[in-house]
């Protein structure tokens, strides 16, 4: 099988063929026939509780670009990135991009980072985003931008792209392999656990300081936050039983209350994973990678490494813990939370759906719509338990030409109070304002998923929309970045 098996949504006219379609798969998600514009538009419509306000349901995504300079401070690469978000016309700015609160826990060599002169590069960032947003839109009414604070852990590359520095937290049968790491390798102490939980502290202060209305604690695609969750088999205080796995949480949230009051704080969570997928090397065929399987995992049953996941069966969710999860933010007093899934490492499929898989991917092993509806369900699943909490759903992008239908839909009957946007706000910034003012939606702009985006920064290229967005698809890096896709091409024939 290959990714022309399935359906390619552009090639779909009418709203009517995507639903008969949906039918098709059995995929149940809301599709509104007509999307409204103006007042009666539930995604133009303003929210309010408890001390969130919003103009509108659109958020805007976290996105790195993988072009800081080596000291982790923004470029006017970054600059423009920022200020297209900001004339998107959504009304919530989810942390803009992943910002390592260390130097260590940097994802990769280009990756923002928190350093002495943080304060003014990410006052300066928020400011150059409001002005965007002003004068595309006509008013800052009902606008909340935060921060996305993060350590990268497993997966931090903080001084070359090709050079894993690894900061794990338990050893992982299937991961570790991937990435060549020994048993001996040493986990991250609880004491240095400590001082990473003082790092976001201060990185809390700073963006305080630079401005932001609140800070996310990155719980997700298997960063060191993430990785806690599922910190099943570690001794000591951040493991084992739910609570010593969410202790780094608590005291991160103790600490920036202290230091920090009046900031808000928010959660992005990968509200369930998988295994670590692979392509199958049964239909990998001349080099070509096969569509995606998951890496064995008979032998680790009951299975202790994931989060959200049914133990006995861990292709397979289970929202148990996610909901205790999302209970014990309610608590904190965490009032905005953002759910995603997965890991763009070691499970692409679940976490961005795409045709087009990313270089280091394989093909997608199910119609991509099924991972979009597997995280608006569990979405869906966790907003009807949680009415309280403000949720940004994700993972809309493969939707394309029925993204509108799809959100509009998921609003108005309450699966999620905002959609958040990720790729297409890259391929086609200002999406959300067409949308809301009924302006026709501009088909050559839509994202089609072709994962350059993602291979880009694979091979420590910036990222971007190379088809679609016209500083890219005319930089020298086009170039290196076709040259590359020749010669894997050539190498796998
Ligand atoms: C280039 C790129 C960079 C990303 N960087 C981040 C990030 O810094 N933090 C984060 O939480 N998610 C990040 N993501 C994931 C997106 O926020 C989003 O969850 C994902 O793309 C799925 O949404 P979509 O279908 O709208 O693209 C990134 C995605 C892409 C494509
Ligand atoms: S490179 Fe552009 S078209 Fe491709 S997935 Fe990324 S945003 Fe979409």
């Amino acid at each position: 099988m290959n990714q022309n098996s399935f359906l390619r949504l552009g090639g779909i006219r009418d709203v009517e063929t995507f639903r008969n379609y949906l039918q098709e798969l059995h995929i149940s998600i809301p599709c509104d026939a007509k999307v409204l514009a103006g007042d009666t538009s539930p995604l133009g419509q303003p929210l309010h509780r408890g001390d969130v306000v919003l103009g509108n349901r659109f958020a805007i995504q976290p996105m790195e670009g993988w072009d800081g300079t080596s000291d982790g401070r923004p470029t006017e690469l970054t600059f423009r990135r920022w200020r297209r978000f900001g004339a998107s016309g959504a009304k919530l700015i989810w942390g803009g991009e992943a910002v390592a609160v260390c130097h260590e826990g940097r994802a990769n060599p280009n990756q923002l980072a928190i350093g002495p002169h943080a304060i003014a590069d990410l006052s300066r960032l928020r400011e150059a985003l409001i002005q965007e947003h002003e004068r595309s839109v006509g008013s800052v009414a009902g606008l909340l931008i935060g921060l996305q604070l993060t350590h990268s852990g497993r997966y931090s590359r903080p001084n070359s792209h090709d050079r894993p520095e690894p900061r794990i937290l338990y050893h992982h049968p299937i991961l570790d392999k991937r990435l060549g790491i020994t048993d001996e390798y040493p986990l991250v102490a609880d004491r240095e656990i400590r001082q990473i939980i003082e790092d976001f502290q201060r990185a809390a202060r700073v963006a305080h300081e630079a401005g932001f209305d609140f800070v996310d604690i990155k719980h997700c695609h298997g960063y060191l936050g993430h990785e806690f969750l599922s910190a099943h088999t570690r001794a000591g205080d951040y493991g084992g039983s739910f609570d010593n796995r969410t202790r780094f949480l608590r005291e991160v949230v103790m600490g920036i209350r202290s230091l920090t009051p009046g900031l808000k704080i928010a959660v992005r969570l990968s509200a369930f994973d998988t295994v670590p997928f692979k392509p199958d090397p049964q239909s990998s065929v001349d080099g070509k990678p096969g569509r995606g399987v998951p890496d064995s995992f008979n032998a680790l049953l009951p299975y202790r490494y994931g989060f959200g996941v049914n133990p006995e069966n861990p292709v397979e969710l289970d929202l148990t813990e996610p909901a205790q999860f999302l209970a014990l933010l309610s608590r904190l007093d965490i009032g905005l939370v953002n759910l995603s899934a997965g890991s763009p490492y070691h499970n692409p499929h679940v976490q961005r759906p795409a045709l087009f898989p990313p270089s280091d991917g394989y093909l997608p092993p199910e119609d991509p719509l099924v991972g979009v509806a597997q995280q608006m369900q569990a979405t869906y699943k966790l907003k009807q338990q949680f009415p309280n909490l403000t949720i940004v759903g994700s993972a809309y992008t493969y939707l394309q030409d029925f993204l509108p239908h799809v959100a509009q839909g998921a609003v108005r009957e309450g699966w999620v109070d905002c959609v958040g946007l990720g790729r297409m706000v890259l391929a086609y910034p200002t999406l959300p304002l067409d949308v809301i003012s009924g302006r026709e939606m501009q088909r050559k702009q839509i994202c089609r998923t072709f994962s350059d985006c993602t291979t880009a920064p694979r091979a420590g290229l910036p990222s971007g929309c190379y088809p679609f967005d016209e500083h890219y698809s005319r930089s020298k890096e086009a170039g290196q970045l076709k040259d590359l896709k020749h010669r894997s091409k050539a190498r796998r024939e």
